[in-house]
């Protein structure tokens, strides 16, 4: 058989496919994002005739349509101007720029965003987001977000809202959707908690750590918003919805690691009376065992809180503020399928959520390669 391709013609170079991107939330993973985006645009180009144009941006005040951005969108001292930050209209002025795919990256923690996602979606608008509101959020949401996405085709993808950079969801959606079935979860799902309960032996009083994790910047500037363990369980109910479980926070038992009476005030005095975690913190240590702060999601049933693990226990042994998660599965029973590594970090979180929106694309019919 002659060899095809010396006899073809040169391919016809076919106009690019262009994806009109929003983004929501240009904070430190939404300036992460932007930033891998103009570094990969031409990469794109070239290997994957893909053409991203950045349309728009938006924070909670203001939205800067047809903004500034020499790299994704080829225009320099255009004069830009913002306005006042309007969701809806900034999604229909990003979905009338002609590409043949519209994306909105949600960067925001935000509820008033993940309210959209319905409409977005039914409107065809792909979203991609590691803001867990959405996926942890009210059920009845949740449920509007995926008919709207079904019914239209347009996708929603979250990777970076469990394990930041990590293939978590992904992981657990493969596993589920090549008939696997799962028998439980174990997590440690917080890259602060895992760094203060890695140094937490009783040597250092655990108010110390919780300061020395606040002034490395590891810490939310609200501490307690990693201690109440609330965020923990956001992510438990993210893998617990996407294994069918109709999960809601109010169903995952949460032990806070902050005292009733540190919990209402601002931070500063949460700060100066952290010392009161102290001895409750050093009453948990059990010699021969390590603390460690553990999702666990079995039988249906949501528990986030601290565990005294056995030395010998893999979470025992995670490197700094690593995220670990453990699928026990049908298949994997005897020993447990692991997804491990750096589990925060604008850049890592900003590489899930550019992965999700090529994802879209490769979903859309947009070559992932040079072939
Ligand atoms: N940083 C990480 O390591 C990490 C890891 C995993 C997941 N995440 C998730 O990634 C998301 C972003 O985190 P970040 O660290 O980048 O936060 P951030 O620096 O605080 O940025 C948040 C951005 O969202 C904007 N925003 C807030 N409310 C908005 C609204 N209603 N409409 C439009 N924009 C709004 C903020 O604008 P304003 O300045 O106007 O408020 C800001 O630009 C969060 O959902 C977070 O949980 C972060």
């Amino acid at each position: 058989m002659a060899n095809a391709l010396s006899t073809q013609a040169p391919r016809a170079i076919a106009d690019p496919i262009v994806v009109d991107l929003g983004l929501v939330g240009p904070g430190k993973v939404g300036s992460a994002l932007l930033a891998q985006l103009r570094l990969a645009a031409p990469r794109l180009l070239r290997d994957c005739n893909m053409q991203l144009r950045l349309r728009a941006v938006s924070d909670s005040r203001h939205m800067w349509l047809d903004c500034d951005d020499d790299a994704l969108n080829g225009r320099i001292h255009g004069a830009q101007t913002w306005r006042p930050a309007a969701l809806d209209e900034f999604a229909a002025y990003v979905a009338s720029r002609g590409g043949q795919l519209t994306v909105l990256a949600d960067c925001s923690a935000s509820d008033v965003v993940a309210d959209r996602y319905a409409g977005w979606l039914a409107a065809g608008i792909h979203v991609v987001t590691p803001n867990k509101r959405a996926a942890s959020g009210p059920l009845e949401r949740w449920r509007r977000i995926a008919e709207a996405s079904h019914a239209s085709g347009a996708r929603l993808h979250y990777e970076g809202t469990v394990g930041a950079g990590l293939p978590v969801v992904r992981t657990l959606r493969d596993l589920l959707d090549t008939g696997d079935e799962l028998v439980a979860v174990e997590g440690m799902l917080s890259g602060t908690l895992a760094w203060l309960f890695n140094r937490f032996d009783g040597s250092r009083p655990f108010s110390a750590l919780v300061r020395e994790a606040h002034a490395l910047g590891y810490a939310e500037p609200d501490p307690r918003d990693d201690l109440s363990g609330m965020d923990v369980a956001r992510k438990l109910v993210i893998l617990a919805r996407e294994a069918g479980l109709a999960l809601s926070l109010d169903d995952v038992g949460v032990e806070s690691l902050v005292p009733a009476e540190l919990a209402e005030g601002d931070v500063d005095t949460f700060m100066k009376r952290l010392d009161r975690l102290d001895a409750p913190m050093a009453a948990r240590l059990r010699p021969g065992g390590v603390l460690r702060h553990v999702a666990t999601l079995e039988n249906g049933r949501a528990t986030v809180g601290l565990r005294v693990l056995d030395p010998a226990h893999a979470f025992a042994h995670a490197r700094l503020s690593d995220n670990v998660v453990r699928f026990a599965t049908r298949r994997y029973c005897d020993n447990a399928l692991v997804v491990q590594g750096p589990g925060a970090g604008p850049e890592v979180t900003a590489a899930a959520v550019f992965a999700d929106l090529l994802r879209v694309a490769g979903a859309m019919g947009v070559k992932r390669c040079a072939c």
